[in-house]
This record gives structure tokens, C-alpha cells and sequence, in this order.
């Protein structure tokens, strides 16, 4: 099989994503009934974080670990990627001692020509334009509580971020609809928008009218990793992006709430809102694992049937 990287989220098609849906199904059905399930034995996962996580991290490494294989954690402070080493360099070293690369870092440029020169699947774990991973899990979480998100309305408040560009790829392949309500000036790009086509995809310049009807509201932090210099002016700016509990009226009783975390109450969402029955957050975190290592599964072995 030939190399298949995760990059970003139109990477899998809709018939590739039906699968890798399937075994996260089955794959954390055994998870909870604590039956072992080790395809990955001998395998080694290398994580390279530029940038701080927990949930990508955590549910990487047990991923990898539960799946049977083991996991090494790199970051720039203490390995030569922080000291100029070129990324064409590292990705021959790095994937000729391993069996698979998650990256999280700040340009997609330097994921994409990390993939370029490696000689084993590697990972989109964020960067500052995607987060495929992300939104896997928090479609295969819509499907669980809801069933299929094909033809549903996702509203999403706030940044249009790394998150929010990912939503508006899924929506392509996946065929939904996603409202966005940015404050002025932090709209999607244009070429994005562009990429993305218009078929599935609306910008409102109110948030609530973005919301109304939504099938599931979901926001991220007004300030993404990378952007902490526009902390203050973020702050004031984004002051009417928030996810209330108005807005979830507006979405309707059956709409969820959606957040990748880490979240700031009191900001892109109240708390009556991320700690209420609409909300899935705890899910949406939980199915990074399984979702993950359906993907693993899938990028080493190709379609495994159960
Ligand atoms: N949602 C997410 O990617 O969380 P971490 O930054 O903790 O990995
Ligand atoms: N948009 C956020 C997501 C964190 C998981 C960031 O890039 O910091």
C-alpha cells in the first residue's frame, strides 16, 4: 500500500472516513469491555509537539499503546528540531526508526514537507491552519448521539481558526452545511472559502442567526495557540461571540455543543452552556482516543475488517 498521510481532513474521502468510523465503533466496543486488541504490536508512534497539548497527546500515546505498539514523545525543547535542524532532515531520521509521526506544529508548510520526505504515514496532531484529528472525533461523536451528519447545519462562533477551517473541509466530503459568525476582520480567508467551494458553507455577520436551526453549535478559544501577542485586542473583539444559553435556544432543544477544549467559561462559552445537557465536550474528548486509533489502524494496516 502506498504511504497515506492524515494532513488534512479531505485526505480521506467519504468512503475511507465510513470505515474508519466503522472500527472506532468496534474498536472502542473492546476498549470498554476490556478485551485486548493488539494489531499494532511492534510498532512505534513518534509525537513531535511544538506546541502544548493534553488530549493529543494522551490519546496518542494510549492509543498506540492499547492498540499494542508504544509511543515516543519528542518536543523542540530537547531534541535538535528546536536547533535548526532542517525538517527534511529530521522526517528521514525520524521515519526510518518508526512506524508512524503525529506533529502538531505552527505552519502547515512544515507538516507538508515533513510528509514529503517520510518514509512512513504521518499526522496532522494541529497546526495552525488544520486540525483534522479534531473534527473526526467530533463527527463520529454527532454520529453517535444523532446518526449521520450528512445534510445538517453546524454553526460555528468565534475564530475562524485551525477548527473552523477543518469543519468547512469535513463539510465538503461529508456534504453538511456550516454557518460561521466571525466578528469583523477575523472572517475565513478568501482563498479558503474559495477552496472549500460555497455549496456548503454561509458567513453571518450575526452570531444567533448563524446558530438558528443549527443541528450542533460549536466555538473554540477567541485566541489560538501561536496568537497570545493579540490576546487583549482578541478579548474585546470577540466580547459578542459567545455561546449562551440564548443562542442554544435559538439552535433548538435537539442541538448540541461541541468544544475541542481546553475552554474558557466566561468567554467563547458560558458555563450553564459547556456544563449542560446540550453539551458533549466529555465525548467529543473521549472519541480522540478511539477515533485515533481507528486512523492508526487504518493508515498502517488499510481497511481491516472485523
Ligand atoms: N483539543 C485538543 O487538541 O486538545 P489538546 O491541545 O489538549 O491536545
Ligand atoms: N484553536 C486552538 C485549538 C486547541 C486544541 C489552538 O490552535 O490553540
Amino acid at each position: 500500500m502506498a504511504i497515506k498521510h492524515f494532513l488534512q481532513f479531505n485526505d480521506l474521502n467519504a468512503d475511507e472516513l465510513a470505515h474508519i468510523f466503522d472500527r472506532t465503533r468496534w474498536i472502542k466496543e473492546q476498549f470498554k469491555a476490556y478485551q485486548q486488541y493488539w494489531p499494532l504490536t511492534d510498532r512505534t508512534l513518534v509525537m513531535i509537539f511544538e506546541k502544548a497539548s493534553t488530549r493529543t497527546r494522551l490519546s496518542f500515546e494510549a492509543g498506540m499503546q492499547q492498540l499494542g505498539g508504544s509511543a515516543i514523545y519528542l518536543n523542540t525543547r530537547d531534541s535538535q528540531l528546536g536547533r535548526g535542524e532542517p525538517v527534511e532532515d529530521a522526517a528521514q531520521v525520524i521515519s526510518r526508526m518508526s512506524d508512524i509521526v503525529m506533529i502538531r506544529t505552527f505552519e502547515q508548510e512544515i507538516i507538508e514537507r515533513f510528509a514529503a520526505n517520510s518514509r512512513v504515514p504521518v499526522v496532522n496532531g494541529l497546526t495552525n491552519e488544520y486540525h483534522p484529528c479534531q473534527i473526526l472525533a467530533d463527527i463520529f461523536t454527532y454520529i453517535e448521539h444523532h446518526g449521520s451528519i450528512k445534510g445538517k447545519t453546524v454553526a460555528w462562533i468565534g475564530d475562524s481558526n485551525n477548527v473552523c477551517n477543518t469543519w468547512l473541509q469535513a463539510a465538503e466530503v461529508l456534504d453538511f452545511n456550516v454557518h460561521v459568525s466571525t466578528p469583523p476582520g477575523y472572517e475565513v480567508e478568501p482563498e479558503r472559502a474559495n477552496l472549500y467551494g460555497t455549496d456548503h458553507y454561509e458567513e453571518f455577520t450575526d452570531p444567533m442567526e448563524a446558530a438558528r436551526g443549527a443541528d450542533l453549535v460549536t466555538t473554540d478559544v477567541w485566541t489560538s495557540m501561536g496568537f497570545e501577542a493579540e490576546n487583549e485586542e482578541r478579548r474585546r473583539d470577540f466580547h459578542d461571540w459567545q455561546v449562551d444559553a440564548d443562542m442554544m435556544r435559538i439552535a433548538g432543544k435537539d442541538a448540541l455543543f461541541m468544544h475541542c477544549l481546553p475552554a474558557h467559561r466566561g468567554e467563547e462559552v458560558t458555563a450553564d452552556v459547556i456544563d449542560g445537557p446540550q453539551s458533549v465536550v466529555w465525548d467529543e474528548a473521549e472519541n480522540r482516543l478511539h477515533t485515533q486509533k481507528a486512523l492508526m489502524e487504518y493508515l498502517l494496516l488499510g481497511k481491516v475488517q472485523a
